[in-house]
């Protein structure tokens, strides 16, 4: 064969796929549980879904864990909370498996209004740095997160700087290198859009389903990527 003319098939695009976690209260409340071990069924479902996306043409997982707003949940279920995403962000043997790096994008720690308690933040620091050299999926998760939030201090950054445009508030979001969503997925029969990524989903695919998200599985996360056949 000659290799001047050999040209392979180009490597499909990676795509962006973010969630909104939705619907663990009730998937409990269904089974006659308290709501927290919905919590505790939709850290493992996320874990699930790690695995599935890495093995999948996915390079980036944005989930929305813990919102600005969510803080006037009750006290033990915030704390509940919390202690998931601490066993998220400690998965970094399953992370490196998957060859999946871990990063985190929300109010930075010490901004005015920001709220991660600091074992949190050890946590999102080591977990970013133990899997910083896996190459594959990259898993963003959302935490202490609120759009508007965002683009606001986006916005006031940008103009602190010079000339506020698409290009300069892009600059200043909290992690300026995330691609723009191309499927954002709603669990739990919600259909409706919350204060996640508004500047990166800007033409996405919506996948809303009935399910919530504990019973979000790679079948789901299949027909979600199914919105993107033939784009
Ligand atoms: C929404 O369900 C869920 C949350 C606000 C918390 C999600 C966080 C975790 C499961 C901790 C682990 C971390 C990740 C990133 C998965 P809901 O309580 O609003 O459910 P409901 O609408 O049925 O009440």
């Amino acid at each position: 064969m000659n290799d001047k003319n050999f040209s392979p098939a180009a490597e499909p695009r990676k795509v962006h796929v973010a969630c909104v976690i939705d619907g663990n209260g009730r998937w409990a409340q269904k089974r006659g549980l308290p709501r927290t071990e919905g919590h505790t069924a939709g850290e493992e479902a996320l874990a699930e879904v790690v695995r599935a996306a890495a093995a999948r043409n996915v390079g980036w997982l944005t989930v929305f864990g813990f919102s600005t707003e969510n803080w006037v949940r009750p006290r033990p279920e915030v704390r509940h909370i919390l202690s998931l995403h601490r066993k998220i962000f400690g998965r970094v043997d399953e992370m490196r498996r998957n060859n999946a790096s871990i990063r985190w994008i929300g109010r930075p720690f010490k901004e005015k209004g920001a709220r991660t308690p600091v074992y949190v933040q050890r946590a999102i620091d080591k977990a970013i740095a133990d899997t910083a050299p896996n190459s594959g999926l990259v898993v963003t998760v959302a935490f202490d997160y609120g759009s508007r939030a965002e683009l606001a201090r986006a916005a006031s950054r940008a103009a602190a700087a010079g000339p506020v445009d698409p290009t300069s508030i892009e600059k200043n979001l909290y992690d300026p290198t995330l691609p723009p969503v191309d499927v954002l997925v709603r669990t739990s029969g919600e259909k409706r859009i919350s204060n996640f990524l508004l500047w990166q989903i800007n033409g996405c695919k919506v996948y809303f389903t009935d399910r919530p998200w504990p019973d979000f599985d790679a079948a789901e996360l299949d027909q979600a990527l199914a919105l993107l056949d033939g784009d």
